[in-house]
């Protein structure tokens, strides 16, 4: 098969022909489709994300396609049926091998594009905000980086949950594309202060001590602003460190306001609340179908091209969620 593969952390991967790779018991073997680009893409490539695989391995951690082979073991999905999975890594290549429980079959009437772009991000932001940070609604809910794949998708579940969203992004398309996907109120960061702004934005609200829930997906110094715009008893869900600084967290500031930092891992989260993650999962899935949440895909890539949507990730040029087309000949 046709595949980007990385032999050494750090290195750039190459357009090979790999081995095609082989099934094992309890596992799905999947002819991708399309494959769902994260950040967190970029880290792996780097060593710098929470798994490391061991030897030459590719990246992408989403994909939509049709399965090839079960293992022993696997019988909710069969050689033919058009699936939705979450491999370790591996999907920037024609074909991949994900284990059963993360594989579902693809809902009537949902693409292969939109089904690669939806499981992480949606995922994500609504088991953190509704399991995790019990988004209630009369809240206001302050989401960063909400032009991005993750943050996007942060404003639409807030949203669904019935929250007011305060969102923050660079620059004024950016922000336009938060408003027109539900945010009540943009803060562009490039030329405004978060936290004076978002002071102003809850004190018009009749809340002047700041929000009630920070969903963080860049840290650094966007971090350190929310902390000093959060109202008594906030919650902050920390999704991700996009800006490169993990933030230390003042202790006294968190005592005083009664403030809780909730940490949020998607995939671990998955494997440790097996009840929760079908029911959540189930959830989502009804309001993809039904349109009530409409991912963005603001670019669909070559299979051969895969490097150029890691470009646009690093450069910060990606609006929404990137795809990779993985069907050879296309
Ligand atoms: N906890 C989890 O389970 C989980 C799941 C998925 C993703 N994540 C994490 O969430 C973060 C975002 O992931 P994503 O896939 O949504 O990425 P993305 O689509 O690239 O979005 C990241 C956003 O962060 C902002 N940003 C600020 N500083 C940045 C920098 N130095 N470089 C790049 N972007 C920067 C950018 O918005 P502006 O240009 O508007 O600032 C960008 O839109 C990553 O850290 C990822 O690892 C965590």
């Amino acid at each position: 098969m046709k595949a980007w593969v990385c032999n050494a952390f750090g290195e750039v991967p190459q357009w090979v022909d790999a081995p095609d790779p082989v099934v094992q018991p309890r596992q799905v073997l999947i002819d991708v489709a399309a494959c769902g680009v994260n950040f967190a893409d970029t880290l792996i490539l780097q060593g710098k994300y929470q798994k490391r695989p061991e030897g030459p391995f590719s990246p992408g951690f989403e994909v939509s396609g049709t399965v090839r082979a079960v293992g022993d073991g696997v019988s909710h999905v069969k050689p033919g049926d058009a699936v939705m999975a979450m491999p370790d890594w591996g999907g920037y290549a024609e074909q991949v091998v994900a284990d059963g429980s993360l594989v579902m079959p693809l809902p009537n009437g949902v693409d292969f594009n939109i089904a690669a772009a939806f499981q992480i991000a949606y995922g994500t932001s609504w088991f953190a905000l509704k399991y995790r940070a019990d988004v209630k609604p009369s809240e206001i809910v302050l989401v960063h980086g909400a032009a991005g794949g993750v943050g996007l998708t942060a404003v639409e579940c807030a949203k669904l949950l019935g929250a007011t969203v305060i969102a923050t992004a660079g620059g004024a398309d950016k922000c336009q594309i938060a408003r027109d996907h539900g945010a009540d109120h943009v803060i562009d960061y490039k030329s405004e202060n978060i936290r004076d702004r978002v002071r102003e934005i809850t004190a018009s609200l009749g809340q002047p001590k700041g929000v009630d829930v920070v969903y963080d997906p860049v840290g650094g110094d966007v971090f350190d602003q929310s902390l000093r715009c959060v109202a008594p008893g906030a919650r902050m869900l920390l999704i991700g460190f996009a800006s490169g600084t993990v933030p230390q967290i003042p202790a006294n500031i968190l005592l005083v306001k009664n403030v809780t930092a909730i940490g949020f891992y998607f995939g671990a989260y998955l494997e440790q609340n097996p009840d929760i993650a079908q029911a959540g999962m189930a959830e989502l899935l009804e309001r993809l179908k039904s349109g009530a949440i409409r991912p963005m895909i603001s670019a669909v890539y070559r299979l051969e091209d895969a490097m150029d949507a890691l470009t646009a990730i690093r450069e910060r040029t990606a609006t929404g969620k990137l795809v990779i087309d993985c069907r050879p000949n296309r």
